[in-house]
This record gives structure tokens, C-alpha cells and sequence, in this order.
């Protein structure tokens, strides 16, 4: 399977490059993210062109990275700057650098061409910078599952009767439909679930009492970002098509890093509209999530497991498969666009 290039892939929080050098794997690819002049973070191939060291093993130093075997010295564009012990530096001695954005709280690799970068395509979320809103940090959840296998689960919110029962759903949505749409990069599912109990996870915050009319609306946006904005109101308070701010308000964020065939990470937090500054309720909320998100790694993993063992399986298609369906197709087109593109191509 090949994998789209030319995008933004999170390779990071931004709170986990700190330091030292970090190593990630992205599209099979091992980098090392640092923070260099100003604390910038940069992003190079992770392999020292002397003895393919990985430049991991070093140390950053002056706002660039030191190989940890013979010294030699890379700024945060991957050009050597100093060589132990000569002064002539070969015009082979560099390293290969990646275009790094942050955003979301995340590091952002683009995959492609460095020069190809292109800032617009970064997803981004308004209330991330609003104060109204609560942003509260998650984990990096790695999953032995090919990444579009989660996008799926990630354009699937039918799975959640059946799979996140003590969490993020219960029986009351078995029977609702999905609805779905795409737009250029981006596929929404929704549904409304009307007068009906709250699930777990807002049953839990103690500012629900009876019946609730609630919502599902999963933005996905190729290749590799979820928002999941899900929430709760009062039955007939809003309703469908009326302002969800209204009610507890929910953004589930997932940012995946495929790491090669078979792995991907979830990155994930969330954001929501309530309880800003309760820790106690930020812990909670995460409790919950990542009992759900692990409940979706081991299905995940499974599945991949049996897919494996069985190549050119071709699986039944349900009413609830048109969302994650139009998402693959829009993978599918972007790899045929550059496949097709010699100027894409050539970044490559
Ligand atoms: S292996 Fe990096 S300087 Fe020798
Ligand atoms: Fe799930």
C-alpha cells in the first residue's frame, strides 16, 4: 500500500520533544525531531551520512544535533557545521530535513518535498485557542493496526453501542442511522440520538439529569485527522440543527501517525465546553477515554491480525460503511493524483 506524501503527518506532541532528541517513525521513515535555534523544532533524517549512526543517539547542542559516534555537527536544515577535528566539510555531508509545522499541540512532519510544504493544509480546530474552552492533554496510543483501519473505526460512530458500552455509548443508539458527506479532504458522519438516557462518559460529570437529545459528528480529514465533536442536551432543548454550544460540548481529537504498514499511533485529546480548570474532572473524562480507546486498539489489532492471515478476503458492506468508504476513496484518490503527478513524483 503506498501512502499519500504530500501532507502533514503529527509525528510528536510538542510537549514530548523537550531536550533531547527524539525519535519517531513516520511512513516507515525514522526521524529525529530537536529543538533547535529558538527552540524551533526540527526535523531530519535520523542517520548520520559518516557511519549511520542514528543522530538520535547524540545530543543537541547549540541548536543543532551532535552525532554520538565522531562529533560531526548538523543545524536544524540537516547542513553539517562542524566536523571534529577538520575543517573541510564534503558536500555530501548532510542530512536529509523535513518540513515541521505545530499546531494542535502537535509536531507536524511533511512527508513530501520540503519546499512542497504547504501550510494550508494543516487541519485546525477554533476553539483550541478560545478561552472558552478547555484543552486537556492526552496520550500517544500505539496500535498494531494499519492507519486507515482506525480511520475507519474514526468515521464509524454505529461502533460505539456495541464496543463502548461502559463509555461513549449505550443501547439507546443501536437502531439510529448514520448520516454522511464529503467535501474535498474531509468526510462527516452524524446522527442525532433524541430523548434518550446519557451516555457514561457525561452521565459521569453529574450535570445530567434525565433525557437527553445527543450528537455524533465525526469530521475526518484525509489522511490522517479526527474530530469527533459529540455531545449532550436537555431532550428538546436544541435539537438537531440548533446551536450544540448549548449543551456539553465535546471535541474528541485524534491525530494518527502511520508508522509503517501494520502501525499507527493515536494521538489524542480532547476539548470541551465545561468544567474548564477541574482537574479532577479532566482526569475522569481522560479515564474514560482511554478505557475506550483501548477497548478500539484490541479490535483493531485483532482484525489486523486476521486480515493477515487472510489476503483478498472481501468483506460484507453494511449502510454504515458509505462514511469510511468515501474517507478511503479520498486516500485512494490523492495516492492516484500523485502517483499520476511527475512533479509529486520527484519529491518523493
Ligand atoms: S557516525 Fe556520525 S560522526 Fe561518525
Ligand atoms: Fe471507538
Amino acid at each position: 500500500m503506498a501512502f499519500i506524501r504530500n501532507c502533514w503527518y503529527p509525528a510528536a506532541f510538542s510537549s514530548a520533544v523537550g531536550e533531547g532528541p527524539l525519535r519517531r517513525t513516520v511512513l516507515g521513515e525514522n526521524i529525529v525531531l530537536f529543538r533547535g535555534e529558538g527552540g524551533a523544532i526540527a526535523a531530519l533524517d535520523d542517520l548520520c551520512p559518516h557511519r549511520m549512526a542514528p543522530l538520535s543517539l547524540g545530543r543537541v547542542r547549540g541548536g543543532g544535533i551532535e552525532c554520538g559516534y565522531h562529533g560531526m555537527t548538523f543545524d536544524g536544515r540537516g547542513a553539517c557545521v562542524r566536523i571534529p577535528g577538520q575543517d573541510t566539510i564534503p558536500s555530501r555531508a548532510r542530512v536529509r530535513s523535513y518540513a515541521v509545522a505545530e499546531r494542535l499541540g502537535l509536531v507536524w512532519v511533511w512527508m513530501g518535498a520540503a519546499e512542497e510544504a504547504e501550510a494550508s493544509l494543516l487541519v485546525d480546530l477554533a476553539q483550541f485557542d478560545d478561552p472558552a474552552w478547555a484543552v486537556v492533554p492526552g496520550e500517544a496510543l500505539a496500535i498494531g493496526a494499519n492507519y486507515l483501519s482506525l480511520a475507519d473505526n474514526l468515521c464509524d460512530p454505529s461502533h460505539v453501542s456495541f464496543v463502548h458500552t461502559s463509555t461513549l455509548g449505550n443501547a439507546a443508539s443501536v437502531g439510529v442511522p448514520v448520516r454522511s458527506r464529503a467535501e474535498g479532504r474531509e468526510t462527516v458522519v452524524w446522527r442525532w440520538i433524541l430523548d434518550a438516557p446519557a451516555i457514561p462518559v457525561f452521565a459521569q460529570t453529574g450535570l445530567v439529569q434525565g433525557s437527553v437529545d445527543r450528537w455524533h459528528y465525526y469530521h475526518y480529514h484525509a489522511p490522517c485527522v479526527a474530530i469527533i465533536d459529540f455531545g449532550t442536551a436537555p431532550a428538546g432543548l436544541i435539537g438537531p440543527d440548533g446551536d450544540r454550544d448549548r449543551g456539553l460540548r465535546i471535541f474528541a481529537v485524534h491525530c494518527i501517525t502511520p508508522v509503517d504498514e501494520g502501525h499507527c499511533i493515536d494521538h489524542w485529546f480532547h476539548l470541551r465546553n465545561f468544567g474548564q480548570g477541574d482537574a479532577a474532572l479532566d482526569a475522569a473524562l481522560n479515564r474514560s477515554f482511554r478505557t475506550a480507546f483501548d477497548e478500539d486498539k484490541a479490535i483493531l489489532e485483532a482484525i489486523e491480525t486476521e486480515e493477515s492471515s487472510r489476503p483478498g478476503f472481501r468483506p460484507v458492506q453494511l449502510a454504515i460503511d458509505a462514511a469510511p468508504n468515501r474517507m478511503r476513496h479520498i486516500v485512494r484518490r490523492l495516492i492516484e493524483a500523485e502517483a499520476a503527478s511527475p512533479a509529486l513524483q520527484a519529491a518523493k
